[in-house]
């Protein structure tokens, strides 16, 4: 009892002060100790919450485990009232009462669903970014959860790769940008307020450089591209101070992910003081007896030795380390260490103080899928979208005449929130008809039609059309879906045509060795150009797409990827001219597949083709296809047009810590009101180590109105020079350099500048 008391009295220190260091230890410390072995490796173990999620609580195999102190959190239970009943088995029937951690997938948006990561990239706009993690946070944290398995920062060169939807995009300083923009949306400044979640970074490390863009497949890279091309984000994420981490599955350089030493303990703890608590992925500790390095028991030794926390689904570590502490595999220290770190995330989450602080379920009844976050929504679904091309001035339409909207993405509203929406609510989403006729009013004339199944190959249609996201393919013949289109088409003023990939044809698994448009909507394209209407391509799409034939025939394509669940409106925002869009490329698009990787910040080599030229013997190129992308990093069209002029230099001949500013006058040439984001660039010209031809540097989105100049200025200093050496050694290199400002990666105004130290 006095124990219980003492507890107790611990809990009520604890809710005085949310900067707690000096409370939280004496608090754990004294839990520790009443801690039997059993019960501090249940805090390890985050099991799949089977049984849970479709029957009653108190009945499950899970639940009895809860009950013996054997489960530390779940994950994917959707439902304050399940998760408040599911807590109250720990609190009140659990020995130690210590509280569980609900995770969840919230990875772009809870029910009020926002662009796949890859679309929201595109807006290159932090603030919208933020808060849409603060949004999935406001709505998830209202319905019983208080950590997401997100953000997803692997950058992915390679767009057979399908979680390619699930980042950033291609680029470390962009997605080292958004990885810090997502964290601080979703945590707050702290946890003290009941709508702040803990974030968790993953995959890390190095999952989306899978060879071949076969999911999970092995990774292999010199450690000089790691620390500068693919590790910048984790690290930007760690220093905006994320709870926790997630390991990857992939095998790095030999070593599983998930015990590797070197990134769990050395990079993550040591080099780079990361604080909070490591959990696998799904299954990541016995996923390792198939890569081939021990049985069960060894895999999950290692994984604990390598510094891994939590693990996820396998249940390794609970029904492992008991054993292999005795043999000596694993020592007590390390799980009291692992134990420990998930502790102090409960409680810096305030769970001792308030086990049910997520668990308020008026909450749950007013904060979720609200008319202001939808509104966020559908702005940053308008963001998203990137004009790849737009002859003639064919967008935007005007709201009068006759439409004809084709193609097996035209009047589908589950597929509209792209792939990951574990919590929406598909009967919430709104197709791209609705929103059509939702935005022009009775002034225009819809007429609709199918014209194709997204692909020739119905099985091919059912893997791409999972967790109840189908097309509802249409079992009649190819050519009367086709013709009964083209009748409609032939009655129409312009046609749109909804096509491209399915929500679940990218995502997890879902990896491609083809990136173009399937075939069969590659006809229906092709028909409906042929009947010589104006056509405009709404390309929805999950990674880029292998588009140089559509480049070079369709007169406008919008890119709207998958914009979540006011998708249907924000695309007939911009296609109506009320938005103007204004989405850059956070990723090159090829011209086709044998292009890949391909991205901007290449290096030279030492057969650099020359300017103006696209094949030349003993050069680096193809005999059948230039190097070009058909769109580069940092692309998008606009309505109206921008021209840039007047780059200059604060100076031309630099000194140590000295400033650089740079400045640019950006002017709005065309007739529309619109946004631009104007990129920095800089080339390193000489360097101890081979350099990349142009890097991200700085961005800035601003917005002008028809006619209006704006100068737009960058402050560049050595810090923006360094880069991790051959002894990854972090520094910057005197000499010559070449700053870069523009539309584009491609097009840019470049002056030089020599920086000595
Ligand atoms: C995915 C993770 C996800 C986890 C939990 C795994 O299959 O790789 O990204 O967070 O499942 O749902």
């Amino acid at each position: 009892m006095k124990k219980k008391i003492a507890l107790f009295a611990l809990c009520i220190i604890s809710i005085t002060s949310f900067a707690h260091d000096a409370t939280m230890k004496p608090f754990l410390d004294a839990l520790m100790k009443k801690m039997t072995l059993e019960e501090k490796l249940g805090q390890l173990n985050l099991p799949g919450s089977g049984d849970i999620v479709t029957g009653q609580a108190g009945n499950s195999d899970i639940a009895k485990k809860i009950e013996q102190g054997k489960v530390g959190g779940l994950f994917n239970i959707k439902s304050v009232a399940k998760i408040k009943e599911v807590q109250k088995l720990a609190v009140e029937k659990s020995r130690l009462k210590i509280p569980l951690i609900f995770g969840m997938d919230v990875i772009h948006g809870y029910e009020t669903v926002f662009p796949i990561p890859l679309g929201l990239s595109c807006s290159w706009d932090m603030d919208l970014i933020k808060r849409s993690a603060r949004i999935a946070a406001i709505e998830a944290s209202a319905d019983g959860i208080n950590w997401t398995f997100s953000p997803m920062v692997d950058i992915a060169r390679d767009p057979r790769w399908g979680r390619i939807a699930e980042g950033s995009g291609e680029d470390p300083y962009l997605g080292s940008q958004i990885a810090k923009a997502m964290v601080n949306g979703y945590q707050g400044s702290d946890y003290t307020s009941n709508s702040s979640i803990m974030a968790c970074v993953k995959h890390y490390a190095m999952y989306g450089a899978a060879e071949a863009g076969r999911d999970y497949n092995t990774t292999d890279m010199s450690r000089m591209r790691m620390y500068n091309e693919y590790l910048p984000p984790y690290k930007a994420a760690v220093d905006a101070g994320v709870g926790s981490v997630m390991a990857s599955f992939n095998d790095v350089d030999g070593v599983p992910a998930t015990a590797s030493k070197w990134l769990m303990t050395e990079v993550l703890r040591r080099q780079w003081g990361f604080k909070g608590f490591v959990v696998t992925d799904y299954t990541g500790i016995t996923e390792m007896v198939e890569h081939g390095i021990g049985d069960t028991q060894t895999v999950a030794a290692r994984a604990l030795m390598a510094g891994i926390d939590m693990d996820m689904v396998s249940e390794s570590l609970l029904n492992t380390s008991k054993r292999s502490l005795k043999e000596g595999k694993v020592t007590l220290a390390q799980i009291d260490a692992a134990c420990r770190r998930i502790l102090e995330a409960k409680y810096k989450l305030g769970l001792f103080d308030d086990p049910y602080k997520y668990c308020n379920v008026n909450r749950a009844k007013t904060e979720i899928f609200t008319k202001e976050n939808r509104a966020v929504a559908r702005t940053a679904a308008t963001q998203s979208f990137v004009l790849l091309k737009n002859s003639k001035n064919v967008l935007p339409l005007k709201k009068s005449g006759t439409v004809a909207v084709i193609g097996p993405l035209a009047d589908n509203k589950e597929n509209m929130p792209g792939t990951w929406s574990v919590a929406a609510d598909f009967s919430k989403a709104t197709s791209l008809l609705t929103g059509l006729k939702e935005v022009a009013g009775s002034q225009v004339k819809f007429l609709q039609a199918r014209g194709a199944n997204l692909d020739e190959d119905s099985l091919f249609e059912d893997r791409a059309g999972m967790f109840g996201k189908s097309l509802h393919r249409d079992s009649r013949p190819a050519a009367v879906i086709l013709q009964e289109a083209l009748d409609i088409a032939k009655q129409s003023d312009v046609i749109i045509a909804a096509l491209g990939e399915s929500a679940e044809m990218s995502g997890e698994s879902s990896s491609r060795s083809n990136i173009s448009i399937p075939k069969s909507q590659q006809d229906l394209l092709k028909a409906l150009l042929q009947t010589g209407k104006p056509v405009v391509l709404v390309l929805f799409t999950g990674r880029p797409l292998a588009l140089k034939w559509e480049n070079d025939n369709v007169p406008a394509i919008l890119n709207v990827w998958f914009g979540g669940s006011e998708a249907g409106y924000a695309i007939a925002d911009v296609l109506f001219g009320d938005v103007n869009p204004s989405g850059k490329l956070s990723t090159t698009f090829p011209q086709n597949v044998g292009q890949v990787p391909i991205y901007y910040a290449h290096k030279n080599t030492g057969r650099a083709l020359k300017p103006g030229k696209w094949f030349e013997k003993f050069r680096s190129n193809y005999l059948d296809v230039s190097n070009d992308p058909v769109y580069p990093f940092g692309y998008g069209l606009s309505y109206t047009s921008f021209g840039y002029s007047n780059l200059k230099l604060s100076s031309n001949a630099l000194k140590g810590n000295q400033t650089l500013t740079a400045t640019i006058n950006v002017t709005n040439t065309g007739k529309y009101d619109g946004k631009e984001v104007v990129q920095l660039y800089i080339r390193d010209v000489v360097g101890s180590v081979t350099r990349p031809v142009k890097e991200l540097k700085g961005f800035q989105k601003i917005e002008l109105k028809a006619g209006e100049t704006k100068t737009v200025s960058f402050s560049i200093s050595p810090n923006d020079l360094k880069f991790y050496n051959y002894d990854l050694k972090y520094d910057w290199e005197a000499g010559d350099f070449e700053i870069m400002i523009g539309t584009n990666s491609n097009d840019v105004k470049k002056a030089s500048i020599n920086w000595v130290k």
